[in-house]
């Protein structure tokens, strides 16, 4: 089987956490700012959508040139032998991105480079006229950074933090695949308690239990790659049914709770329909009434930001009650997400690590603070 340079995409700050992961599906790995690399076949193109938790999407890269011309960028496009690719009716949507290079045009590199393959598959098709692009989406995307550019495919389709479980309900959940780098950054692995006292729509619990019962996160849903002609169709549903082989049943105590019974609803029809209702037990309590007799487990929360200034005293007080009853439960490795810079000063302690991410356009710090095994 042909093999592929692959690369995995990601949020800003979860490149480790997805190398990781590859490492641990057993692939060497190299790291770039946004993207991490590896080498495999069709299979490994599914294996790595399927169980990746924390990726964006899995592209396979097509060819790496410079380009510091637009004739030198539409030679080297054409040049491809995109009727190996591309069937005749394909759709190929290309999207253009350019950093720190000569050309620096984002919408001039990508219909240079959308003209360079309609050229060149209405010459190696002998078509006349317009191609049709009423067939399967093929999407394709261009990146120039330092005057390299780099053509991909992209496998995936939507991102996949849609894993197809989450119902809409106007809030500002967390995206499913960064809840789950969270986690990924934990010791948890299903053996010991995971808490989440201000679980929302049940986002990181959910993605606890997934990973618990060690469920392939793209178990769901269809990607591009179910569409390319040239893709052996036998291998997704193959690695499907072995994935379902490999679920575990036995777990340690999930907790998801929330002061909002109304969104606590929205979170129990999120995690029947990732198929884990029955793992995690859901309850209406505020912080600052959350009481536990489990130990040596994980807390991950994503509490208020108050980023309105009206909010952020509001939100401020839930810190101080967070660290009423959370900061107690020390034997729990803690981990908490906001925006709020002070919220050690009112939670009480100093974290024992910050790391910064973006939350949509929001930069946040994960504070974490070690546990005191018992
Ligand atoms: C930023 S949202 C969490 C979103 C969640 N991670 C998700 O993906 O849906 C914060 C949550 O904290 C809850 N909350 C606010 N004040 C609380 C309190 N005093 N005790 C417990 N939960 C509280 C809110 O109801 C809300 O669901």
């Amino acid at each position: 089987m042909k093999e592929y340079t692959l690369y995995a995409t990601m949020g800003a700050g979860f490149e480790s956490v997805v190398a990781k992961e590859l490492n641990n599906l057993g692939y060497e790995t190299s790291t770039e700012n946004g993207r991490v690399f590896f080498k495999g076949t069709q299979k490994d193109v599914v294996k790595t959508n399927l169980w990746l938790r924390s990726a964006d999407r899995i592209k396979i890269l097509l060819k790496e040139f410079k380009a510091f011309s637009f004739d030198q960028l539409y030679d080297e496009v054409y040049s491809y032998d995109w009727a190996e690719l591309l069937p005749v009716d394909a759709q190929f949507p290309v999207k253009g991105r350019s950093v720190r290079s000569k050309l620096h045009s984002e919408p001039d590199v990508q219909s240079i480079v959308k003209k360079a393959i309609v050229d060149k598959l209405t010459d190696q098709y002998r078509r006349r006229g317009f191609l049709p692009e009423s067939g399967a989406e093929y999407p394709l995307d261009i990146h120039i950074y330092k005057d390299v550019a780099r053509l991909s495919l992209d496998t995936t389709g939507q991102s996949l933090f849609k894993r197809g479980y989450r119902v809409e309900h106007g809030g500002a959940p967390l995206k499913e695949n960064f809840a789950a780098g969270l986690i990924e950054l934990t010791p948890f692995d299903g053996s010991h308690p995971f808490i989440d006292p201000m679980t929302g729509s049940g986002t990181i619990a959910i993605e606890a239990a997934l990973k618990a019962k060690n469920i392939a996160p793209g178990i769901w849903r269809e990607f591009a790659f179910d569409n390319f002609d040239w893709f052996d169709k036998k291998i997704h549903p193959e690695l499907v049914e072995e994935a379902k082989t490999k679920e575990k049943q036995e777990h340690a105590p999930i907790l998801a709770s929330d002061i909002d019974q109304s969104i606590l609803e929205i979170a129990k029809v999120n995690a029947h329909n990732a198929g884990v209702l029955q793992d995690i037990k859901f309850k209406q309590v505020a912080v600052k009434d959350f009481a536990t007799d489990l130990e040596n487990g994980v807390i991950i929360a994503n509490p208020p930001y108050g980023k309105r200034l009206k909010d952020r005293e509001a939100a401020e007080k839930i810190y101080e009650e967070m660290g009423q009853t959370l900061r107690p439960l020390s034997s729990f490795s803690q981990y908490y997400l906001t925006s709020d810079p002070q919220f050690e000063k009112f939670f009480g302690a100093r974290a024992t690590k910050k790391r910064k991410f973006y939350n949509g356009n929001l930069r946040t710090d994960y504070y974490q603070y070690w546990a005191n095994k018992r």
